[in-house]
Order: structure tokens, then sequence, then C-alpha cells
């Protein structure tokens, strides 16, 4: 049996475990939450492509974060994917045990929290796993219940690299590099999917369903339930704003590893995910990440001459093991690997 219990299969609960109170400290302060501010919006089939360029490199560089419509996923298939990922977390409990696993080195498996092994306080949050590239490789070991979830999420898993590989082009182009230039040093990129499940939380002003966090990858396309608000984007460094869900759109967010390549330009910013007492939440986050062996270091045309790159070169493989061995909401990640400065 599982040492940690998924909140999906446990009785809804009255009050909050102690095990998921956050110190004062260390608290959402919903009230403080600035919800009439919103990502920038980007229509991706706009004639402007310049514009559309403009305005994707503007929005790296404050925000960290989009939102693109009209992006050539259907809307059908979207809906199914958040359809089949909820009757998902909704089977039973003996059903889900088989796939649970609080190894994160695992690429399938369904878990709860965030990294239970290390975490002191827990995360109103289940997940579900999934290495997707090359999906001939993964697809066997998915789950095949519901009966319509490999076929469904495998599809979606396509079209979403599609438009990831397309935003990196255009985001080499925003910042003056060769279309290509991202996706060559990222090499063949690997593709993870985290399907997350929020229950409804008793108290949701004592703890998250994800505390804040950068994304360690390249980039992350998030689908967000179109009904129910919970990402939250750190703004200037200080400011928590709500990203109102809109129907059909996807949130796009520059992980740690744009970060280093834009040598600081454009920024993994902090998000975290709160969660509520009124209604369950859903997200399914892809990521493309760099494959294990990648180099990455400051593209050379973005560090001025006689400056050192912000960033020392590292492979994406000790990158990625670093992230794993601390908590999420510590130090940037990155700041491990900023080049020392000269006494
Ligand atoms: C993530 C993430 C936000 C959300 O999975 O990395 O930031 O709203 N998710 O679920
Ligand atoms: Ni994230």
């Amino acid at each position: 049996m599982a040492k940690h219990q998924l909140l999906s299969t446990v009785e809804r609960r009255e009050t909050l475990p102690e095990s998921y109170i956050r110190p004062e400290s260390d608290r959402p302060r919903l009230s403080e939450v600035m919800t009439d501010n919103n990502i920038p919006l980007i229509d991706l089939t706009s004639p402007d492509k310049e514009r559309v360029i403009t305005e994707i490199g503007l929005a790296c560089q404050t925000y960290g974060f989009f939102q693109v419509i009209n992006h050539g996923i259907s809307e059908d298939l979207l809906e199914k994917v958040m359809a089949v990922g909820l009757q998902f977390f909704r089977l039973p409990a003996e059903e889900k045990a088989k796939l649970y696993s609080d190894e994160p080195s695992k690429k399938i498996r369904l878990s709860t929290s965030f990294n239970v092994r290390k975490e002191t306080v827990h995360n109103w949050r289940d997940y579900l796993r999934l290495h997707c590239h090359p999906l001939e490789e993964f697809l066997p070991e998915w789950p095949s219940n519901p009966e319509s979830f490999k076929e469904i999420i495998s599809t979606y898993c396509h079209e979403v690299r599609l438009l990831g590989l397309r935003l990196l082009g255009v985001i080499s182009l925003s910042l003056g590099l060769e279309e290509d230039y991202i996706e060559k040093v990222l090499g063949e990129q690997e593709q993870h999917m985290a399907v997350n499940y929020y229950p409804q939380c008793p108290e949701p002003d004592l703890t998250f369903g994800l505390p804040k966090h950068t994304d360690p990858n390249a980039i992350t396309i998030l689908l967000q339930d179109p009904k129910v608000a919970g990402l939250q984007v750190l703004k200037d460094g200080d400011q928590w704003i709500a990203v109102n869900p809109r129907p059909n759109a996807l949130v796009i967010n520059l992980g740690d590893q744009l970060q280093a390549l834009s040598n600081g330009a454009y920024k993994s910013v902090w998000h975290r995910a709160v969660v509520n007492a009124a209604q369950e939440r859903m997200s399914v986050a892809s990521f493309l990440c760099p494959c294990n062996s990648a180099v990455i270091s400051p593209a050379p045309s973005l560090v001025a001459d006689e400056d050192a790159p912000v960033y020392q070169s590292y492979t994406y493989d000790e990158y990625y093991k670093k992230f794993w061995s601390r908590n999420l909401d510590q130090e940037h990640c990155l700041e491990l690997f900023r080049t020392p400065k000269l006494q």
C-alpha cells in the first residue's frame, strides 16, 4: 500500500490535516492577489507576424508568461483532454494504486503533493506524470483506463509539441537569433506531462496546490480548467496576479533554460497554484525539456563584448538533478549556475 495517500481517493475532509498547514509567513494571502490584471494575450493567427514576435518578446521580458489563442489545437480536443483527465482521477482507489510512486525519476507515475520524500509540508494536489516523447516508447506504459486515455492524450501531446516548437521559433526570432537557434541548442527535446488534480480544499488560506516555483525546463504549455482559477504569477518580483482562465486559450511560460539561453533577458518567473473551497480544479502541463546531454549557455550574441555571460554552461542533466534534489520554493535554481562575480 502506498505510504502517502492520494487526496483523490480519500473522502472529503472538513478540516485541513496538519501536514498541509503552512507556517503563517508562507501562506497564499489570497486577499492581496490582484485579479483584474492579466498576462498578455496573443492571437497566433494575427496576419502581422512582426507584431506577434514583438508581443511575445515583450511578454517574455516582463511577465515570463502569456496566453495564446488560435493556436491550432481544437476546442474539442482540449475539452476531451480535460474530461479524460478528470475521469482518471475519479477511478477507484485500487486502480490508481497500481500507478502510485514517490520516486521522481520514474517515467510514468501517479503521485501526490510535489516531492513527498523531501518536503516538510505537503501540497493539496495529486498528479499523473508521463513522459511523452518519443510517444511509441512510452505509450504502452501509459494508463489504459479510462479506455480513451491513450488516444486522446497522445493526440494532444503530438499537437502540443508542434505548438511548442513553433513558439520556440518565434522566441528565437524575438531575441534576434535564427529561428531554429533554440531548437538546435536543446537537441532532441524530451516532453513530459503533468495532469494536475487539485481537490476542493477545506482551508485554502492555509496551503497551496503547488507552492511558488519556476519550471526547470525550456517552455511549458498549460491547459487550465476553463472555469476555475488557481494559477498565479509573480509580477515584478512582488505582486501576485491571478491568471484568469480564458476558454480555449493555452498558458505559455518560459522555464529556467530559456532564461539561461537568453542571458537573463527573458524570465522564468515564479508561479504557484492555489486551491479553493468551492470547486476542484484541473490543469494539464506539458513541458518541453532539453535533451539530457544538451549544453546550455547564454547565446553569445546576447552577451555584450565586455561582459561575462550571466550564467555558466552546464548540461541539462546536471541542472535537472539539482532541481529535484531541492525543495520547490527555495532560491531560484538558476542562481546556483550564475557566473561568480570577480572580486
Ligand atoms: C506546473 C504548474 C500550475 C497549475 O505544473 O508546473 O505550474 O495551474 N502548474 O496547475
Ligand atoms: Ni510550473
